[in-house]
């Protein structure tokens, strides 16, 4: 595991780009793991950036996203189809087909989850698999518990999550209290892991992620079982990892 400390989310969504940016120059035809919530709107905003500069072309690319919440329509403005659409997919060349995101509306979980663990199969798993971090430890969005699914699963959202996403939504009561989420086989099969946090709300559960015991109440925790995760964060959000576990930060 290597930790890029940058001093401000702007560099942190920079530095995060540039390794999304070499994966793409190094393997055009690459399968990228895509996150949404906050945390890469700004890595986003700069790979969009850099294409219409002419620097990166993503039509060979595929994507895979890492989930979508029950019951909301590709075309409904909180789902994550729309949100993808929204901050990168339309901005740039990756071909629609080649962008894949569990189907919300599939009310049949057990069909939805295996459809979706045959698309990641098929694309050959996932190169680089770009992950934000929930307060809680939650990845995609496998929330701590006592067991946690291998495949794409169909998970109940806790009332922290809930909480922490309600801000994109008018209401509390709109947030959907399930979701379709990409699982841990999917996440830890990718061939390297960037996870991006920027802020000091990030920064207990980083250091429990990286320092603390690996434990399905930690989702994020099973990152220390991979040989390839890149953690590119700012100050603020290593803040505990430079107090209590410092020796992280100068791994190479
Ligand atoms: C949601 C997403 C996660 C994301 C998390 C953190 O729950 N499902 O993939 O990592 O939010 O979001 P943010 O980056 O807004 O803090």
């Amino acid at each position: 595991m290597r930790i890029i400390c940058e001093p401000d989310y702007e560099s942190m969504s920079r530095a995060a780009a540039n390794i999304i940016s070499a994966q793409i120059i190094l393997k055009p035809d690459c399968v990228l793991g895509l996150a949404t919530g906050g945390t890469p709107l700004g890595i986003y905003r700069q790979l969009i950036e850099w294409y219409k500069k002419g620097d990166l072309d993503f039509s060979e690319c595929s994507a895979v996203n890492l989930d979508e919440y029950c019951g909301l329509a590709a075309d409904d403005a909180q789902s994550y189809a729309y949100f993808m659409r929204e901050n990168l997919f339309e901005h740039i060349n990756i071909a629609p087909e080649k962008t894949f995101i569990p189907n919300g509306m599939n009310p049949d979980t057990e069909n939805e989850c295996s459809r979706y663990d045959g698309i990641i199969e098929r694309l050959g798993g996932v190169d680089l698999q770009l992950l934000g971090i929930g307060h809680n430890g939650h990845i995609g969005f496998n929330e701590p518990g006592s067991s946690l699914p291998g495949g794409t699963n169909c998970v109940t959202l806790t009332k922290r999550t809930i909480e922490a996403n309600r801000r994109f939504f008018s209401r509390v009561e709109d947030v959907p209290q399930k979701a379709y989420t990409m699982g841990l086989k999917g996440i830890m099969g990718a061939k390297r892991i960037l996870l991006a946090a920027s802020g000091e709300s990030k920064a207990e559960i980083l250091y429990r992620t990286f320092d603390g015991l690996i434990e399905t109440d930690v989702p994020s925790s099973m990152l220390q079982l991979h040989g390839d995760v890149i953690v590119v964060a700012d100050e603020a959000a290593l803040s505990v990892i430079r107090k209590k576990a410092p020796g992280l930060l100068s791994r190479g």
